[in-house]
């Protein structure tokens, strides 16, 4: 099966680095499609050089998030949603692009460009049939969150502090869809409005399967494939003192 990856990202001084980071990751697996969407009006010369110069399959997409969706009043537990259009859209063009008659197998995982990525996540992934999971180092203030595996080998619950009773209490990276399932529901989005911090997961994967559907992999829940790590933001502090600025470096 064909591992379409999709990965929102948008401009700040870590882009080129995170997507160099990921790049040098995906460059060692096999069949591996890549859906980078930048949060931006247009595409940018930056990401678009990078991708060219990979020699990965990708696809180019670009979707800006409306100023209104990020700063209108919300309640306070109402996150504005960071990546969300941009995974909805690649979700479109997978099924605007891909016949679902097509012998071809593909499984779909949402990779944001700061996570940290082992190269075993991605063939414990690559055999899915409906939604496989796993644990995520490094969220929900824990050293790790995970789904909880019976004795049968069924996922019956979540290890988290935050908000166990969540339809699904995983992080974005935690899981992989088939994408047979993504085109046989040509209606499931991640929902935009509305959607309390730690939902945003759950407001897809209920469109899609229920829990006993869910398989559980990375030795049933009890290795560490994915860490949800966040690279700090640079103190550029001395940009622009004593000449110190060169706008034409590409960082
Ligand atoms: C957590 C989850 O791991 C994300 O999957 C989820 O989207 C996010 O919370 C959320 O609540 O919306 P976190 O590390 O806080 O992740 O989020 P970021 O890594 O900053 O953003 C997630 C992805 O969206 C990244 O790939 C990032 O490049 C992208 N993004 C972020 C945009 O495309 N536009 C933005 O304005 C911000
Ligand atoms: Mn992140």
């Amino acid at each position: 099966p064909t591992l379409h990856v999709i990965t929102p990202t948008y401009r700040r001084p870590v882009q080129k680095a995170e997507l160099t980071r990921l790049t040098n990751t995906f460059l060692h697996v096999p069949n591996l499609h890549w859906l980078v969407v930048e949060d931006s009006v247009q595409k940018t010369a930056i990401v678009s050089r990078l991708l060219e110069n990979t020699g990965l399959n990708y696809t180019h997409l670009n979707v800006e998030t409306p100023e209104n969706l990020k700063t209108q009043k919300k309640p306070k537990n109402v996150r504005i949603p960071r990546g969300t259009m941009q995974r909805n859209l690649a979700l479109r063009w997978l099924r605007e692009n891909i016949n679902p008659n097509s012998s071809r197998k593909g499984v779909v995982y949402f990779a944001d460009d700061d996570n940290t990525y082992s190269l075993e996540l991605f063939e414990e992934m690559r055999w899915t049939h409906k939604a496989s999971v796993w644990p995520v180092a490094f969220v929900g203030g824990l050293r790790y969150e995970s789904p909880k595996i019976n004795s049968q080998g069924k996922v019956f619950g979540w290890r988290t502090v935050f908000d166990p009773h969540r339809p699904f209490a995983i992080d974005m990276a935690g899981f992989a869809v088939n994408l047979q399932l993504i085109l046989g529901k040509p209606q499931a989005y991640f929902k935009l409005k509305g959607v309390k911090g730690g939902y945003q997961e759950s407001s897809l994967l209920q469109d899609l399967v229920t829990l006993s559907d869910l398989e559980p992999k990375a030795a049933n829940c009890t290795k560490i494939l994915v860490w949800h790590t966040r690279t700090e933001r640079p103190l550029l502090v001395n940009e622009g003192k004593k000449g110190f600025t060169n706008g034409s470096m590409e960082v």
